[in-house]
């Protein structure tokens, strides 16, 4: 087991390089099985998730070679269509993985992916989406097994919730139906927009991506394609977060303002200064920081679930009192205890963490317990005055390239053992 030794305290200053986003590559991992030769991903990002669905990728068939951020993958003439446990073990997301192996190979048997540490992680929503395509669904002894013995058709589908895995599954099996699909209540997320490019640009016809209708022209043939994963919003919004609470000053070189809107809207809103140019943004923290109103977390072009910790974290040294809303997960507040470790003053109150902002934070030791809070820890760790040692790291290497390399390129002093 790794941990971060921090020294925290330090004002940060200097200018990023975003990684590529993780919640796009990994719906492209499984949209690369469609294609009948060779895709090429810049910007892909190296991450344990991306290891875990490379290892699925090869487990079926396909080919897989990395030479720094380029991750090529080949499976053409793979048609096997199992997971084994022990492979969806290693990531609850790789339930995207069943609209690409259905699409393809008109059957799929995977375990269920259970619950993971933010609560459960029900898949109805795929599952019905999948079944009024033609699936048949079995889930027996913790394993789906799914045949398609009438072949896809494509249909009308409309979700009772905006789910970004369920849209995803939905389009990666629509390209293979027979037919139209269209699908009504579509999740809107950037990474929604990317998978579809890809698609596009692999022969696929998807059109309204970004929009809550989505509609999917079926039988097309997939070749390859070269593309570029977009950057990761929710690793901009760590680091901004981050040295607004530091102080200091950070140039996002790549950043997609639009994606990053509500992370900057906040900011500037409780004293940064924040500047927006065509492809790079500015944070500067110098002023004293005051508390947001009130957050809620929401789906697209709402503020991201997945941002709440580091923005909660954040709020912790700001003046005044914030409530955060986690609308979207039932158990997304493990890290809150964590942060009270550092000295932070939080109140969890059912879906609200209600944050009163302190002087500073002081060193100590903390555990990671998910993704998304592990890294608002390290945050958190960089901001506290002394020394913190962050634990269970490995839940931050599923979605952070090296977080200790860039915080120490902004001069933090922090280092893994
Ligand atoms: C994706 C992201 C995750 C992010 C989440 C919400 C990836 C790999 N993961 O997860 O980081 O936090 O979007 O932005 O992209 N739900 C159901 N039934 C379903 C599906 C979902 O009830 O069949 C519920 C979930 O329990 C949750 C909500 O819908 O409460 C959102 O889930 P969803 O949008 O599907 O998130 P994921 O695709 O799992």
């Amino acid at each position: 087991m790794s941990e971060f030794i921090v020294n925290g305290g330090k004002k940060l200053y200097g200018d990023v390089t975003v990684q590529g986003a993780k919640n796009s590559v990994l719906p492209l991992l499984a949209a690369t099985y469609l294609s009948n030769s060779e895709c090429v991903l810049h910007n892909c990002p190296r991450l344990s998730d991306v290891d875990a669905s490379v290892a699925i990728l090869e487990h079926l068939g396909a080919k897989c070679r990395f030479e720094g951020n380029t991750l090529t993958v080949d499976s053409n003439g793979c048609f096997s269509s199992d997971i084994p446990e022990t492979l969806m073990r290693e990531m609850r997301s790789s339930i995207i993985f069943l609209g690409a192996i259905i699409a393809k190979c008109k059957a799929a048997s995977m375990s269920l992916p259970g619950g993971c540490e933010l609560g459960p992680r029900p898949i109805d929503i795929h599952l019905s989406a999948l079944r009024q395509m033609g699936a048949e669904i079995e889930c027996t002894a913790g394993r789906l097994i799914c045949t398609a013995p009438n072949g896809l058709s494509g249909a009308e589908i409309h979700l009772n919730f905006p789910s970004v895995g369920a849209t995803e599954n939905i389009i990666l099996t629509a390209c293979k139906a027979k037919g139209t699909t269209v699908i009504y209540n579509a999740a809107k997320e950037p990474e929604i927009c990317d998978l579809a490019s890809f698609l596009n640009s692999c022969g696929a016809k998807i059109k309204g991506a970004g929009t809550p209708t989505v509609v999917i022209e079926g039988e097309r043939e997939l070749s390859g394609c070269v593309h570029n994963v977009i950057p990761d919003r929710i690793v901009a919004a760590t680091y901004l977060f981050t040295v607004a609470m530091c102080k200091g000053a950070i140039r996002i070189k790549n950043a997609i303002p639009e994606q990053i809107f509500p992370f900057c809207h906040i900011l500037q809103k409780c004293g940064c200064d924040v500047s927006v140019n065509a492809d790079s943004v500015t944070l500067r923290s110098h002023n004293a920081l005051h508390n947001f109103d009130v957050v809620s977390s929401g789906p697209y072009p709402g503020f991201p679930t997945d941002a709440g910790p580091s923005l909660v974290s954040a709020s912790c040294l700001f003046k005044g009192t914030g409530v955060f809303v986690e609308n979207i997960f039932d158990s997304r507040f493990r890290y809150v205890d964590e942060l009270k470790r550092l000295g932070a003053d939080i109140k969890v109150v059912g879906r609200a963490a209600i944050v009163t902002g302190v002087k500073n934070l002081a060193g100590a030791k903390v555990e990671a317990h998910d993704l998304r809070g592990g890294a608002a820890l390290v945050s958190a760790a960089v901001a506290a005055h002394g020394t913190s040692v962050v634990r269970n790291i490995e839940f931050i290497d599923r979605g952070y390239e090296n977080i200790e390399k860039v915080f120490a390129q902004l001069g933090a002093e922090i280092k893994r053992k």
